[in-house]
C-alpha cells in the first residue's frame, strides 16, 4: 500500500490514510511517501508497518542503535534532532488544540536536550526465560517479549557498562530467569542507575520470589563481583516482587552490598534517593527544567509556594531558593523521608513537607493561601479535585509541569474555564529519541 505521511503520533507513527482510513504507520516521517503493509485493520483506524519509503524526508537518518524497530524504547531515531524537536513542539500544541480546545495558543520551540545519546541516568532491563535460557535487553514495543540487545546508546555510559557485566553473568546460566506463564524461574529485572554528575551507580536486581538458601549464596557473589568490578557501585539490592503485571518493584528491599542509596548533583544542590525513588532520567535537562521553573517565581515577590507531587524534593530545592516558603506535597512515604533529608542537606530550612494525596490536602490550601502552587503529577495528571482545588485556592500563578500533553490538555481546559489564562508553554526534550515530551505550562488568575 502506497501511503502520504501526513502529521505524527503521540507513539511516534507516522498517520496518513488508506482509502480514507486513518493509518497509523510505523516507522514513517511526515512529509514521506512509503509502501507500507497493514498488520492491523479495524473499523476506524488501521496500523501498518513501513516495507520502503518511496520518497524520503530530508530530515531522515540513518538509526544509531541496531535495534531501533524492534526494541520498544525509541520510536523517532530515524529523525534528525532538529526534526525530534519540532515534531514534538507539534505533539504539545496538536494535543493541546485537541483535547484543550487551545486554537490560538502559542507553543515555544522545545528546549534541545544537553545530550541527545548517552543521556539517561536509569535503566530497567527485563530477563526473561526465552527458549531454554534467560534473556536479558529491553521489551519489544507492546509486548512482553524480550529484544536481546547488546547495548543502548540511550543510556549512560556508566550503565551500558554495567548492562554488559549482567549480560555475560546471564550467558553462564549462574540463575534461573523468570518465565511469565510458568511464573518459574528467580530473575525479573535489572534496574541501573547512575548520578550523571556523580559518577555513582546502583543495582538493583528484582527476583520473582524470595532465593533458596543455594540462589542467596550466588546473588551475594555476584552482588560482591560487582562491587569489585566497579568501583563507583554505592549499592546492590535484592527487590521481591512475587505479583503477576507490569509493574518492576515488589514490596520488599534489601542490600546485598553497600546502602539503597545514589547521590546526584543538580547544579548547586545534592540528592540522596533510592533504586526505586522518582527521579528525571535526564539530569542535565532536569537542571534546564528546573531552572526555568524557578525563574517563573521571580516578580511573584517570592511568597508562599505550593508544590505538589514533589517526589524527593529534587524540583523543590531549586524553589526554595526564591521563594520565602514551600509547602511539598508528596504521597510515598520513602520519598518524603529523602526529601526531608535532601532538604537538611542543603541548609534549605523554608521548606514544609507533607505526605499524603494531593487530592486529599485540598482542604488545607485555602488557609494555606499560596501565591503560587508548582505541580507535576504523573501521566495520569492531576486528580479533578486537585483541580477544583486550585480554582478555589486562586492562586495569582500556576506552574504545571507536565510530561503527558494530553493529561496536561485536559487539566488546562478546566483551569481556563474557570477564571486562569495560559501565558506559556514551554516543551522540554527530556527524552531524546522517543515520542515523548516534557512540558512545563504557566497559567495566571485573571484579574
Ligand atoms: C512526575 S513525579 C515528579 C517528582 C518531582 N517533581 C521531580 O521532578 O522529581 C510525580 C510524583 O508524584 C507522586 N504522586 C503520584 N500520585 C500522587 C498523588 N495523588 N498525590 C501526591 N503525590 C503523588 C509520585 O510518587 C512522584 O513522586
Amino acid at each position: 500500500m502506497r501511503i502520504k505521511v501526513e502529521k505524527m503520533n503521540s507513539r511516534g507513527q507516522g498517520i496518513g490514510r488508506i482509502d480514507g482510513l486513518v493509518t497509523f504507520v510505523d516507522g514513517a516521517l511526515p512529509g514521506e511517501e512509503v509502501e507500507a503493509e497493514v498488520a492491523v485493520r479495524k473499523r476506524d483506524y488501521a496500523v501498518a508497518k513501513v516495507v520502503s519509503v518511496l520518497s524520503p524526508s530530508s530530515e531522515r537518518r540513518n538509526p544509531a542503535c541496531s535495534h531501533f524497530g524492534y526494541c520498544g524504547g525509541c520510536q523517532l531515531q530515524h529523525a534528525s534532532y532538529d526534526c525530534q524537536l519540532s515534531l514534538k513542539a507539534e505533539l504539545a500544541a496538536d494535543a493541546l488544540r485537541r483535547i484543550g480546545g487551545f486554537r490560538s495558543l502559542q507553543i515555544k520551540p522545545c528546549v534541545p536536550s544537553p545530550k541527545s545519546i548517552g543521556y539517561r541516568n536509569k535503566a530497567s532491563f527485563p530477563i526473561r526465560r526465552q527458549g531454554k535460557r534467560g534473556t536479558i535487553g529491553l521489551f519489544r514495543e507492546g509486548s512482553h517479549r524480550v529484544v536481546p540487545i547488546t547495548s543502548c546508546p540511550a543510556v549512560e555510559n556508566l550503565i551500558q557498562r554495567m548492562f554488559s557485566h549482567f549480560r555475560s553473568l546471564m550467558s553462564e546460566d549462574l540463575l534461573s530467569a523468570y518465565d511469565e506463564r510458568s511464573r518459574l524461574g528467580l530473575l525479573r529485572h535489572l534496574v541501573v542507575r547512575a548520578g550523571s554528575f556523580t559518577g555513582e551507580t546502583l543495582v538493583a536486581l528484582v527476583v520473582a520470589k524470595e532465593p533458596d538458601a543455594d540462589e542467596r549464596a550466588k546473588l551475594k557473589a555476584i552482588a560482591e563481583a560487582t562491587a569489585h568490578a566497579f568501583p563507583s557501585l554505592r549499592g546492590f539490592v535484592l527487590n521481591v516482587n512475587r505479583n503477576e503485571g507490569n509493574f518492576i518493584w515488589g514490596g520488599k528491599s534489601r542490600t546485598l552490598v553497600g546502602k539503597d542509596e545514589l547521590t546526584e548533583h543538580l547544579g548547586d544542590f545534592s540528592f540522596i534517593f533510592s533504586a526505586a525513588s522518582f527521579f528525571q532520567v535526564n539530569s542535565y535537562q532536569a537542571l534546564n527544567l528546573y531552572r526555568f521553573v524557578a525563574s517563573e517565581l521571580e516578580g511573584t515577590g517570592g511568597g508562599k509556594v505550593l508544590e505538589l507531587y514533589s517526589g524527593v524534593g529534587s524540583l523543590t530545592a531549586f524553589l526554595a531558593k526564591e521563594a520565602e516558603e514551600v509547602t511539598a506535597v508528596e504521597e510515598d512515604a520513602e520519598a518524603v523521608r529523602h526529601m526531608r533529608g535532601n532538604m537538611a542537606r542543603n541548609g534549605l530550612r523554608n521548606v514544609r513537607t507533607l505526605c499524603g494525596r494531593a487530592e486529599d490536602t485540598v482542604h488545607l490550601w485555602r488557609d494555606w493561601a499560596p501565591q503560587t502552587v508548582v505541580l507535576d503529577p504523573p501521566r495520569s495528571g492531576c486528580h479533578p479535585k486537585v483541580v477544583a482545588g486550585l480554582i478555589s485556592a486562586r492562586p495569582r500563578k500556576i506552574i504545571y509541569v507536565s510530561c503527558n500533553a494530553a493529561t496536561l490538555a485536559r487539566d488546562a481546559a478546566v483551569l481556563c474555564e474557570q477564571g486562569y489564562a495560559v501565558t506559556c508553554v514551554q516543551p522540554f526534550d527530556m527524552f531524546p529519541q522517543t515520542a515523548h515530551v516534557e512540558c512545563v505550562a504557566v497559567f495566571l488568575r485573571n484579574s
